[in-house]
């Protein structure tokens, strides 16, 4: 198969499949959740993540102002609630009532955390940089809520007990299937 150099570059700039997230944050008494499909992890000591926000999300004023935000990761069951809060303008809705978004306690910011997140991540905003048309905001994880039963013993995800969402680009959703699961030792491929 030939390979094209595309006159689009940035029509192509989206590394797809991504795992789409949904961020929570709260600010004068509003508080709000956007999907996102732009985030990364960054230091592990201390633990830093990354998410990619454009200054034009009715969420990005709330995080502005509060310094904090979350960071829910959901099951694939809950693909649809992705594409309603990633649908919907936080300025012109509560989308927690709209959607009937559940919501557990944050334990050291104010943000909402969800009930049905099987990892969520409470967040202060240690940095807030522009790049292009989006925002990079690195938020130093403070606190980290867990369902223990998805993860296996070694602290793997069961694909077993939770499938991730993953985004494909154009309002597409798909999840892993544990049939292609490989375990690759790099010490081993490596040849260290
Ligand atoms: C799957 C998906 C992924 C998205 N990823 C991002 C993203 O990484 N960054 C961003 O700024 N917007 C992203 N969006 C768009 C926002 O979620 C969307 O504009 C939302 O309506 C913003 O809500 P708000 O204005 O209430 O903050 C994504 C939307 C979807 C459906």
């Amino acid at each position: 198969m030939a390979k094209v150099i595309s006159e689009d570059i940035g029509k192509y700039c989206q590394h797809f499949p991504a795992i789409a997230t949904i961020v929570t944050a709260q600010a004068n008494g509003r508080e709000n959740a956007m999907a996102v499909a732009w985030h990364a992890p960054i230091s592990v000591k201390p633990p830093l993540y990354g998410v990619s926000v454009s200054p034009k999300r009715f969420t990005y004023q709330l995080i502005a102002d509060s310094k904090e935000f979350g960071i829910n990761f959901l099951p694939f069951e809950m693909a649809e609630l992705v594409a309603s809060v990633g649908g919907s303008k936080g300025s012109e809705t509560d989308k927690f009532q709209r959607f009937k978004i559940a919501k557990s306690k944050p334990v050291r910011t104010a943000v909402p955390i969800l009930e049905a997140a099987y990892v969520a991540y409470e967040c202060h905003l240690v940095d807030d940089r522009g790049y292009g048309d989006h925002r990079w905001l690195v938020g130093e994880i403070v606190a980290t809520h867990l369902l223990k039963e998805v993860f296996t013993p070694d602290e793997v995800i069961d694909l077993d007990k939770v499938s991730p969402i993953l985004y494909l680009g154009n309002e597409l959703y798909v999840t892993t299937s544990k049939d292609t699961l490989k375990s690759l030792d790099r010490k081993v491929y490596g040849g260290r």
